[in-house]
């Protein structure tokens, strides 16, 4: 890399802090976030069903899901609401509706990570069911439905 190319890339970094990049960039990594959540989610959903039992999977996955949703509003700046994304504009037009599904998210998978390290059956169930809501309440509101 040239001394130059590196002397606008530090000061684009200084000026642009956080995920302030190319939309379409913002859009595909929001959306790689939100598959590994979806992918976290899943597997489980499959142990808390009782469909398979690895040893000390739940924990890692709750875990993994409290870290990825714990400031889920970052991945949606201003400018990232063209492109292919089902980003709807009510998350920029609403932002203390969204803001408040975002912190639930967060306090949801927060829960889940202490109930599936605390091992209790009852509360982890009632947990995982929690951030199950957490994700509807605003996909049903800030996402757009698949065609
Ligand atoms: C604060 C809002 C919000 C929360 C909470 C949320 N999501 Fe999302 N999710 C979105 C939005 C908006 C999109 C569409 C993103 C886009 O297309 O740019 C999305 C997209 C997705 C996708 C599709 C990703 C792809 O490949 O394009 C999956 C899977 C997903 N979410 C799973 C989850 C799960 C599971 C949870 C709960 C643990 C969750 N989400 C919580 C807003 C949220």
């Amino acid at each position: 890399m040239k001394a130059s190319t590196l002397c606008v890339c530090t000061l684009l970094c200084i000026a642009n802090p956080g995920l302030a990049d190319e939309p379409e960039d913002v859009i595909k990594y929001r959306q790689s976030m939100m598959a590994a959540i979806g992918g976290h989610m899943g597997a489980s959903t499959q142990i808390v069903r009782g469909k398979v039992q690895p040893e000390g999977h739940l924990a890692m996955h709750a875990k993994a899901l409290a870290e990825l949703s714990g400031d889920l509003g970052v991945l949606f700046p201003e400018g990232s609401d063209f492109g292919e994304t089902k980003a709807k504009a009510e998350i920029w037009s609403k932002p203390q509706d969204f803001a408040r599904v975002v912190a639930d998210a967060k306090t949801a998978t927060a829960e889940f990570a202490t109930a599936a390290a605390g091992g209790d059956a009852a509360q982890i169930a009632a947990a995982h069911r929690k951030v199950g809501e957490a994700c509807k309440a605003c996909h049903q509101d800030f996402r757009q439905k698949d065609d």
